[in-house]
């Protein structure tokens, strides 16, 4: 059988990628002075790109540094310097591996102690069970704020550009604020940015032609998209298909395709007992009618862990294969897969936890932990167990927090 996770992909902007797998976006919260990226980032994404896959899709980088997900996130607004950019970005090009870079706006998902400005489309406090108290409540964005938004997505991906990443795939899923207007749960607007799904899609589709006219033709334009939020009454699958096509009419390269939010997990709740393809990728059954007659590329993202499922998903109609956990565990996770290697990938999981969600944060701790690790180019073998590394997090969270909020009030 012929290997076609090898074959080199064209897309629409001109921009070619060497082969079909794809390090998906993973939060690094490895900013260093000013919320910019450092040399820990730099080593990160050369042994990423040694490892293996075609593209490397950074974690998400804010658009407002007055709004993070995490005190450690990286910022790129008009104020920040763009060297510490350019050297990330050619520290990805190692072997012609391509980097876009995800940009993202938290809207209301934004912790309080980060004293971050938590925006939304309405007043719709987060609902997280035990954990809706770490969450302000949002307020609802004016007009004119839409407008300030937009624009800054615009330029943080004009600023790419210059520093030289190929492209920018702009962050519309889990819950965050695209996401958030495109549900009818969260965005209960009576103007032009809610209601109808084309009033929802609103903001994700100017964001995207802002974009557009903000960065060069060969610059590659992607989105990454729920395929279902998993809520009653949210933004469903039928939903996700309807944005897709109006998102092809927008030049954009490229749809990748996750799903769930904060509020169900769904990302999270991968299994890790099932050996069956379906359960693996386990969003493979229900995405696959919608590659075959999508008129963009589509990628593919979540539960991927082994050679045979990466190419089942290629079987399946989708272009490219997006693999998250897997390169945390492992960076070179890919060159197996690439020679047709089977290879599979442990990721941690804990068996002492019992709250779902804590279980959730507490293997996201673990793996960030280990991406911190690589990045100082140390080598361990295992991600630390799930239960420890989940109060060294917390640790290392709150020195990041203080020098936040130091960098914010100053
Ligand atoms: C440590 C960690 C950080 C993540 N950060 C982001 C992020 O910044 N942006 C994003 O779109 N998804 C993020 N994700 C989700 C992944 O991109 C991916 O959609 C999800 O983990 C499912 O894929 P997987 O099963 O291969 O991990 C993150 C996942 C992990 C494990």
């Amino acid at each position: 059988v012929m290997n076609q996770l090898n074959a080199p992909l064209v897309l629409a902007s001109g921009s070619s990628l060497r082969n079909r797998i794809v390090k998906a976006a993973m939060e690094e919260q490895l900013a260093g002075r000013g919320q910019q990226p450092d040399d820990r980032i730099a080593n990160l994404y050369s042994r990423w790109a040694s490892g293996g896959a075609g593209l490397l899709i950074t974690g998400h980088v804010m658009v407002d540094r007055r709004a993070v997900a995490q005190p450690g996130d990286i910022v790129l607004d008009s104020t920040s310097a763009i060297d510490p950019f350019v050297t990330w970005a050619k520290a990805a090009h190692v072997g012609g591996t391509k980097i876009w870079m995800q940009i993202n706006h938290p809207g209301r998902v934004v912790q309080r102690d980060t004293k971050s400005l938590a925006w939304a489309p309405s007043v719709v406090p987060i609902d997280a069970g035990s954990f809706s108290s770490l969450y302000p409540v949002p307020v609802a964005m004016t007009s004119a704020q839409i407008r300030e938004t937009i624009a800054n997505f615009a330029s943080t991906a004009g600023a790419a550009e210059r520093a030289g990443f190929d492209g920018v795939e702009v962050h519309a899923a889990h819950g965050y604020l695209i996401s958030q207007f495109l549900s009818p749960l969260v965005n209960k607007r009576d103007d032009e940015w809610g209601g109808t799904l084309e009033n929802r899609a609103r903001l994700l589709l100017e964001v995207v032609a802002a974009i557009r006219s903000a960065t060069s033709p060969g610059f590659a334009v992607a989105v990454k998209l729920n395929s279902a939020d998993f809520q009653r009454g949210g933004f469903d699958f039928d939903d996700a298909r309807q944005v897709i096509d109006l998102l092809e009419t927008m030049g954009t390269d490229l749809v990748e395709l996750s799903g769930g939010s904060i509020e169900s997990l769904a990302t999270s709740g991968t299994p890790t007992d099932g050996r069956t393809l379906a359960r693996e990728a386990y969003f493979l059954q229900l995405t696959s009618s919608l590659a075959e007659s999508a008129p963009v590329p589509l990628m593919l993202t979540g539960g991927i862990r082994r050679g045979e499922v990466a190419q089942a998903v290629i079987d399946a109609g989708f272009s490219l294969v997006g693999v998250a956990t897997a390169l945390a565990v492992d960076p070179t996770a890919p060159t197996p897969w690439l020679r047709g290697q089977d290879s599979p990938i442990k990721p941690p999981a804990s068996r002492v936890i019992r709250s779902k969600m804590l279980r959730s944060a507490a293997v996201q701790a673990s793996l960030t932990l280990h991406l911190h690790h690589l990045a100082r180019g140390r080598q361990r073998a295992r991600p630390l167990p799930p239960a420890i590394a989940l109060l060294r997090d917390r640790i290392r969270r709150g020195a990041q927090l203080r020098a936040y909020r130091r960098r914010r009030t100053a």
